[in-house]
């Protein structure tokens, strides 16, 4: 893909999600619902790390790593409970928005990464799985928490994501490095994850824009 194409595809896309995020907040159900989705997404993650990464291998870093998005998904399940009522004190499908879908982005992505690391041994491919699912999942994550923070403006959910961000950044930061010094392919390689990521991100975009139009969804 052309670049100026690229550009014009990721601009689409953050009109798209700008657009959504403004429904959702508008809308105290929805907006719980959206919480208790990224607070579903967080402990995905946490689950990930924690069964990924062999007990050997398992440093202070990547064991920080898998605690804090623990406690990012403790944080935004409070937060859901909190606008929305006891209802959102669980991931029961109707407490999420397209849970489903979000649930398939982060598994489909680990799938790729996992399939691309297949002449690997188990062990190397666990660390060259975790490092790239992370720094593309984070990337994500700094682009749409920042879009959702805008969104809120001054307000308690605004300046609880302030912490979050700053973790997140530094999970990148940390994956990043590890990738630069352990992957010597990692500029090529991190391109083709990133189209990979783009096309799944892009599949949720449509499928979070499809139940805001479903007379249910308001
Ligand atoms: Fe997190
Ligand atoms: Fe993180």
């Amino acid at each position: 893909m052309q670049v100026q194409d690229r550009q014009i595809q990721d601009r689409q896309a953050e009109d798209r999600l700008d657009a959504s995020i403004g429904a959702i907040v508008a809308d105290p159900l929805l907006h719980a619902r959206w919480l208790n989705t990224f607070s579903f997404l967080e402990y995905v993650g946490f689950r990930k790390i924690v069964k990924s990464q062999r007990a050997e291998a398992l440093n202070a870093a990547i064991l920080t790593h898998a605690l804090e998005e623990g406690r990012h998904a403790l944080g935004l399940k409070k937060l859901a409970v909190k606008l929305g009522g006891p209802q959102f004190d669980s991931y029961a499908p109707k407490a999420l928005l397209c849970g489903e879908e979000a649930e398939a982005y982060f598994q489909d992505l680990d799938g790729a990464c996992e399939e691309a690391f297949l002449d690997r041994s188990e062990a190397e491919r666990a660390a060259l799985v975790y490092c790239y699912v992370t720094w593309l999942v984070e990337r994500r994550a700094l682009q749409v928490y920042g879009a959702y923070k805008t969104a809120l403006g001054d307000s308690e959910v605004a300046r609880k994501l302030d912490g979050l961000l700053a973790e997140e950044a530094k999970h990148l930061t940390d994956v990043e490095a590890s990738l630069h010094a352990g992957d010597p392919d990692f500029v090529t390689r991190s391109r083709e994850f990133e189209a990979v990521e783009t096309g799944l991100y892009s599949k949720f975009l449509e499928a979070l824009a499809h139940e805001l139009a479903a007379p249910a969804a308001a």
